[in-house]
């Protein structure tokens, strides 16, 4: 994978695209925010391919940065270097440069050397308790112990050094410039949660969702997943497998098969929670069974019905079929969260090749081994 781009804007030298489309995807009664975004990439040269990521660095919020320079007794103005050794002012260099959502450990211990009650906070500098490092990290962000730890003052310059640099967020594209031109569109579930009493939100969704307004706000590249495109036969047979914001790349192979007039099927799984709040696209995907771009198109709205049900439910009800179109050669896709639905969606897998293939769990084993090393199991998950 690489970030490099003929353009001459990369990651080391980010374009400053300009948003266009901020629309919720979620309706009235869900529980989430998910949104549907829309950046200009016009004079940039950007060429991504359908499969890779957009690269956003985003800015920290302001009022987390206010709140900082309050308890610290900074008026704001004070020049410091920023994580790029540049000279700017603490107020730009806490917006822009540095981590604030999660405190270094560097930081905890230079809060227990300057106030005794913070004693403990020594023992995560040590390797071996890192599982209680995260323990305490869970939640708390860079003030969280600051307010906790009155004693604690440092000098702007002192007080940087302890940060780490904010590093860029990668978001799939959900779109084909085929279709879009030099747009680029983006499904980002927007994280938000309370803790410590305080509402908190992650620093890039928060960014492309309340403050990416204004021409050439959001530094972004994009980044190459050479693994993860259309199939290289337009005649090969797709199952794309994208539930919650998973669905974004296979909204852009969808844009970019028809577009391509791919002759292969293709067979689209998507989940959330609910149909009438969380269905994302759904005229578009609706559309694309009517045109006949979508051969298959199969729903799991685990909050819809009493019990769970997720893709993988969804993927063993199908079995048989599932299981023909992998004998047709079909290549199989799947994004989204890599920590629990991934590894249940390959489980599933396994179970289809035993109950439709007919094979030994060891055999099943060796057949998704074999469609791994034949690049007909490609994952893009987070
Ligand atoms: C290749 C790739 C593609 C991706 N594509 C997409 C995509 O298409 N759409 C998308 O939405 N995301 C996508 N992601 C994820 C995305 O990059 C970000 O990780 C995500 O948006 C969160 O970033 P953030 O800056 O908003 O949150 P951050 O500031 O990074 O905060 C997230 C962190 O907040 C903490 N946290 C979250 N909830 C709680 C809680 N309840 N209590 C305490 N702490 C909590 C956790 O530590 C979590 O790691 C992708 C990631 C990769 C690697
Ligand atoms: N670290 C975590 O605990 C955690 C949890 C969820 C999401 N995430 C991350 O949050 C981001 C956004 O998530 P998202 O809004 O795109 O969607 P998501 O939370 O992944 O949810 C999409 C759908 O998948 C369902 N789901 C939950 N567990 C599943 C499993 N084991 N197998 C299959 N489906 C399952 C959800 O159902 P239910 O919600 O009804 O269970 C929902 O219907 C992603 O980056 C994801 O990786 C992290």
């Amino acid at each position: 994978m690489s970030t490099e781009s003929a353009s001459g804007y990369s990651r080391k030298n980010p374009f400053p695209a300009t948003l266009t489309v901020n629309r919720k995807l979620t309706a009235e009664g869900s529980n989430k925010d998910t949104r549907h975004f829309e950046i200009t990439l016009a004079g940039s040269g950007l060429a991504y391919e359908v499969g890779d990521s957009l690269g956003v660095f985003p800015c920290n919020d302001p009022v987390l940065v206010e709140q900082l320079l309050g308890r610290l007794g900074f008026s704001g103005d004070e020049v410091v270097p920023n994580a790029d050794k540049v000279s700017v002012s603490v107020r730009e260099a806490l917006a822009k440069s540095y981590i604030i959502t999660v405190p270094d450990k560097k930081l905890l211990g230079a809060i227990a050397a300057k106030d005794s009650s913070a004693e403990f906070l020594k023992n995560f500098l040590n390797p071996a308790n890192k599982t209680n490092l995260d323990q305490y990290l869970w939640g708390r962000d860079v003030l969280d112990p600051l307010l906790e730890y009155t004693a604690a003052h440092f000098t702007p310059e002192e007080f940087v050094a302890h940060l780490r640099k904010l590093q860029p967020r990668l978001y799939s594209i959900a779109s084909s410039r085929k279709v879009v031109g030099e747009n680029v569109h983006l499904t980002v579930a927007v994280v938000r949660y309370t803790a410590y009493d305080r509402p908190r939100a992650g620093v890039a969704s928060s960014f492309l969702a309340e403050r990416a307004d204004g021409e050439g706000t959001i530094p972004v590249f994009y980044h190459t997943a050479k693994h993860f495109r259309v199939p290289e036969d337009p005649a090969t047979n797709m199952i794309m497998v994208g539930p919650g914001t998973g669905i974004a790349p296979f909204r852009a192979m969808l844009q970019e098969r028809k577009a391509s007039g791919a002759s292969g099927k293709n067979w689209l799984f998507f989940g959330e929670q609910q149909a009438k709040s969380d269905f994302f696209y759904r005229d578009e995907f609706e559309g694309y069974q009517a045109d006949g771009t979508l051969a298959k198109f199969t729903t799991a709205f685990s909050r819809d019905q009493a019990e769970k049900i997720y893709v993988q439910h969804r993927i063993l009800e199908n079995a048989a079929e599932f299981y023909d179109w992998l004998e047709n050669g079909a290549i199989f896709y799947i994004c989204g969260d890599a920590a629990r639905m991934a590894k249940d969606v390959d489980t599933a897998m396994h179970q289809v090749v035993e109950k439709a293939g007919g094979k030994t769990p060891e055999q099943a084993a060796e057949y998704v081994d074999a469609l791994k090393k034949d690049k007909r199991y490609r994952k893009d998950v987070y």
